[in-house]
């Protein structure tokens, strides 16, 4: 038990009774039992109504999230954490559990939403986007709900899912019960803000709901280190995957988890906080004259403005509301023209980062605290976990693209990516997290065969995915299409593949490197070779797994699929669609793509 909690009012027996109960309950038993003791306490409250004990059934707030890389659940978790906290009867569900027809009983849901793709629900929300978007929805009058919408400013369809369920719900009927806030990268400060508005809001609403807090929460069980908390995992190994004269540079990144208590599943990503390149730094301050020891503050905290550009502040690359703002700094009438129209914007805003604004837009007299004022936090970076814990235990492994273009006579550097490719030294340590990823896992049954489609770095989960299977000895089939440029310089991992294929857990192996012959042939083009074996197999219920590029990949992958699915299933065009969809709905058809 918690030995925080002050000494328990409670008799012996009545402790060994409660230890002997708790003991046998699972995760979802106890949070139950959270609820349904909150409920009841209530009731005992003065003037409650008598009808607490059956209130976990009916619960005051639904909280409602739409997730795909997970950002949205744990935030729905927390919410649902400090809502039971305050004695507020609260259940937490993923919007594909949630019955759409019980929407009109619903009296109050928080939504909480990501936006993915070209601005599309993630996969899990898809279905209850479109019920209220359709002809069936029902009227919500009776409703009461708040909308926090995540996103990315430089997408752009920013929070487009979030801003589509709170319109939609305000145009059935429903009443809003705070403003929606959307979030950009760093949603942190913005979403816990958010959720206290939103509590206190709820609190008014139904007082007699709410128990006075009589006992200290218990905390709710999380690891030690996470997002806010990054753990320093130490650098273990880093081996260059491309092959001499490849026109990429992709490494294999090995780092240690030791003594974090950190955990993961294939499927997972690792965040990474980068650090900006010193020399990018160097030369933005000699371009403004700014003196790099100048203090700034940054959320409270007073900095040098060197360490501010290094560790803080985006650089490379610019979004929309940075540039707005810088529209008004510098009060040029050209950037204004640019940021008029947000597609034409997004295209502009490809390949230049801070220093092009700094150098074809100045602005006279430019101060270090207006500077670091106007740009956005460096928001950690993804990368796919590509080992499975089970086989290499303490350790997380990556599979990392560094990001190098030559644009306007400049070398550019993604800096993540090239942060963990050349400026990370080897046992210097790098601040981490998990990002659990639920909707991309390895199917529950180690019988069941998937399909795995990974080109490029999309290739890290697949190689998780099959450790994970050799090590527990899973008898399921595995087939992996692979691409990338050049057979020779290119095949990710190629002796482990081979190794899995000659052993006979890889069943079937298909690649496609695209410029080893005069015809550029991709992965999409292998899919539809393969049509009637594919078909076969997802007939036999095989899942089918999607991760890599999202721009040009994943839809040119999708087409294809709908193609075998039409013309190996006999099916139109609309009903192939409809059985990719009925895929994504019960999770046989998952899409990781960045
Ligand atoms: C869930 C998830 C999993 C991921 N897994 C992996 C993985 O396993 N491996 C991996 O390598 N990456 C992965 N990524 C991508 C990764 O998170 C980073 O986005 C990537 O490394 C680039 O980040 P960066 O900081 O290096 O570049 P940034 O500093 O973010 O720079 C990127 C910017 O550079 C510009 N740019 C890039 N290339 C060009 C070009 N050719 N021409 C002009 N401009 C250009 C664009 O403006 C672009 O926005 C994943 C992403 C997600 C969301
Ligand atoms: C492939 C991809 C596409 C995305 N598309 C958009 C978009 O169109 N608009 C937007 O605002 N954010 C977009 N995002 C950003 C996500 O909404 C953001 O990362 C969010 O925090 C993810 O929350 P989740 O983990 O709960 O899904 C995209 C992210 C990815 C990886």
């Amino acid at each position: 038990m918690n030995a925080s909690l002050p000494p328990s009012p409670l008799n012996d027996a009545q402790r060994q009774q409660i230890d002997a109960l708790v003991r046998e309950l699972n995760p979802q038993q106890l949070d139950w039992m959270q609820g349904y003791l909150a409920g009841y306490r209530a009731a005992l409250q003065p003037g409650a109504a008598p009808v607490a004990p059956s209130a976990p059934d009916s619960p005051v707030l639904t909280v409602l999230y739409g997730s795909q890389t997970g950002n949205c659940e744990t935030l729905a978790e927390r919410l649902t954490e400090l809502a039971r906290a305050k004695g507020l009867n609260v259940e937490c569900l993923s919007m594909d559990e949630f019955p759409n027809r019980l929407l009109k009983q619903t009296r109050q849901i928080a939504v909480i939403v990501s936006t993915h793709g070209e601005g599309d629900p993630p996969d899990t929300a898809m279905d209850l986007h479109e019920f209220v978007h359709g002809r069936r929805a029902p009227k919500l009058g009776e409703l009461q709900y708040a909308v926090l919408a995540l996103g990315d400013s430089s997408y752009e369809y920013f929070c487009k899912t979030g801003q589509d369920f709170d319109e939609r719900f305000a145009a059935l009927g429903a009443e809003r019960l705070i403003d929606r806030v959307d979030c950009d990268v760093d949603y942190e400060e913005a979403a816990n803000q958010w959720m206290e508005r939103l509590l206190e809001r709820v609190a008014q609403a139904s007082p007699a709901s709410v128990a006075q807090q009589t006992a200290p929460a218990v905390a709710a069980q999380t690891s030690a280190y996470d997002r806010k908390n990054p753990f320093s995992a130490p650098l273990l190994e880093r081996i260059n995957l491309t092959g001499r004269g490849s026109s990429k540079a992709v490494y294999h990144m090995e780092l240690s988890l030791e003594d974090s208590g950190l955990t993961y599943a294939p499927g997972d990503s690792l965040g990474v906080y980068a650090q900006n390149d010193a020399r990018l730094v160097e030369q933005l301050l000699e371009h403004t004259g700014l003196d790099p020891e100048q203090s700034v503050t940054i959320k409270d905290e007073a900095m040098p403005l060197t360490k501010a550009l290094q560790h803080h502040l985006e650089l490379t690359l610019l979004t929309p509301p940075t540039v707005k703002q810088w529209t008004e700094l510098s009060g040029s009438a050209e950037l204004k023209k640019i940021t008029e129209d947000r597609r034409e914007l997004i295209q502009w805003l490809y390949g230049r980062d801070l220093l092009d604004l700094l150098q074809n837009y100045p602005v006279a007299g430019l101060d270090a605290q207006t500077l670091v004022e106007h740009l956005r936090h460096l928001p950690p970076r993804l990368y796919s976990v590509s080992s499975s814990q089970t086989a290499v235990d303490e350790e997380v492994h990556l599979t990392v693209a560094a990001v190098r273009y030559e644009q306007r006579d400049r070398l550019r550097e993604g800096v993540g990516s090239t942060w963990l490719a050349d400026r990370v030294a080897l046992d210097d340590t790098a601040p981490v997290f998990i990002d659990t990823n639920k909707n991309f896992r390895l199917p529950e049954s180690g019988e069941t065969p998937i399909i795995m489609i990974g080109p490029g770095t999309g290739i890290a989960p697949f190689r998780a995915f099959m450790q994970e299977r050799e090590v527990l000895e899973q008898p399921g089939r595995n087939w992996l299409f692979f691409g990338d440029r050049n057979f020779r310089t290119d095949f990710l991992y190629q002796q482990e593949w081979l190794r899995w294929r000659k052993q006979g857990l890889l069943n079937r192996l298909d690649v496609a490197f695209s410029r080893d012959g005069a015809d550029k042939v991709y992965v999409q083009h292998r899919i539809r070779e393969a049509g009637a074996d594919l078909w076969r197999w997802i007939e036999e219920g095989a899942h089918v797994y999607v991760c890599g590029d999202a721009k040009a990949m994943a839809p040119d992958v999708h087409e294809a699929l709908i193609d075998v699915v039409s013309s190996q299933g006999h099916k139109s065009r609309e009903s192939a669609e409809q059985y990719l969809r009925d895929m994504t709905r019960s999770k046989r058809y998952l899409r990781d793509v960045y």
